[in-house]
């Protein structure tokens, strides 16, 4: 019935100069002041070939992983091997985008230039972890939700300042710990009101809903859920007026649980994955790219490259932490003498990942690592 229906909310800037005209405020900058530039943010991460580098723990993990080589948690050691990691040579050769941690965007080499522009001079944007983290959820069987939405509008105009183009936020389901109605709904309701956020401070959000690795079921439970997880998510990205065009995805690869006796091989995940991402993601969207979530460094390339066999609607890419650094991380541990032969790694492991962004990665000549990374729980 017409009279029923509900009329869009959206304000078009012909509204927002009214409204400001009558309170005679200044307003922040919004979605619209911000429209080219988003657009275009998000068209360079996607360029053919490239992916994003993840380098985004905060303090604890990035503790956790530093002390894992015998290197002590301190911020010193923490710009040191962050350091590394943006000063790889020709890193904006298979790199659009590297997501940082607060602490790293206002950091610099140790010859004083910040990392920001270290990244910018190579043709990579800086991007930022805007989430507080994950918190358990009362009244649930051990899940989690995802804090971060006070104060996030200032802190994303501040990043904006500091050079950050574009934004991260993970929220979390557990297959095993439920995944219950209330934490599909927070976790959807979250990411799209940080995604309407962001937009308006001129930050491409990447939505990163990860369907955790642990647990026993198979392929196709995986499947439901995260075919669940994506249709929730639009329908709060739609409520909150995000444009979709000017986002970027960050799902998990659809595989069985780490602990689920029946293995799949990467035709089958890449069949999997593509198969729910085309019943639920509108091509308007222009990235897709991936986390690794605990998969081996080898088997995210083979599932990526997979999945670039035949053309689809969306550039299908990395965004990946542990299966970018893993080895890079182990080769360095601490030692300046190590930093080219890491950074050298760190190269060829953006190449192997741009490769198979274009489908071309060959499989029958590498000797990536295949030990697998899965951590029970993992936070970031
Ligand atoms: P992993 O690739 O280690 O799962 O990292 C995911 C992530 O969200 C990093 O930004």
């Amino acid at each position: 019935m017409p009279s029923m229906m509900m009329k869009s909310t959206r304000v078009t800037p012909a509204m927002r100069r009214t409204n400001v005209a009558r309170r005679n405020v200044a307003v922040k900058a919004n979605v619209a002041d911000f429209a080219d530039e988003l657009l275009k943010t998000a068209n360079h991460i996607t360029s053919p070939g490239k992916g994003i580098l993840a380098m985004d723990e905060s303090n604890a993990t990035c503790g956790k992983r530093l002390e894992s080589v015998g290197v002590e948690n301190t911020e010193e050691n923490r710009r040191r091997y962050r350091e590394l990691l943006v000063s790889t040579p020709n890193l904006g050769e298979h790199i659009g985008g590297a997501i940082l941690f607060e602490e790293t965007l206002y950091q610099s080499t140790k010859d004083g230039k910040p990392f920001v522009d270290v990244l910018n001079g190579a043709g990579v944007l800086p991007g930022i972890k805007v989430d507080k983290g994950l918190r358990p959820m009362c009244n649930s069987n051990g899940e989690s939700w995802c804090m971060g939405l006070d104060g996030l509008a200032e802190r994303c105009d501040e990043y904006y300042k500091q050079g950050a183009r574009f934004a991260k936020w993970r929220s979390v389901i557990s297959i095993p710990d439920g995944p219950s109605r209330k934490a599909m709904v927070d976790c959807a309701y979250g990411l799209a009101r940080y995604a309407a956020i962001c937009q308006n401070s001129g930050l491409v959000p990447i939505v990163e809903p990860e369907i955790l690795l642990d647990g026993e079921h198979d392929i196709d439970r995986t499947f439901e859920v995260a075919s669940q997880t994506w249709a929730e998510t639009f329908k709060f990205l739609e409520d909150q007026d995000v444009l979709l065009d000017r986002i970027l995805l960050k799902p998990s690869m659809v595989g069985p649980g780490a602990d689920c006796p029946k293995r799949n091989t990467a035709d089958e995940v890449a069949a999997a994955t593509l198969r729910m991402l085309n019943s639920r993601v509108p091509p308007a969207v222009p990235g897709i790219m991936f986390l690794s979530g605990g998969l081996s460094e080898l088997d995210s390339t083979l599932y990526l490259n997979a999945m670039n066999q035949s053309p689809n609607p969306w550039h299908v890419s990395f965004s990946y932490a542990r299966a970018l650094q893993n080895t890079v991380l182990k080769t360095w541990s601490g030692d300046d003498a190590k930093v080219a032969e890491a950074q050298e790694i760190l190269f060829n492991r953006t190449k192997d990942n741009g490769m198979a962004q274009l489908g071309k990665f060959d499989a029958e000549n590498t000797s990536v690592n295949s030990d697998g990374m899965f951590v029970r729980n993992y936070q970031y």
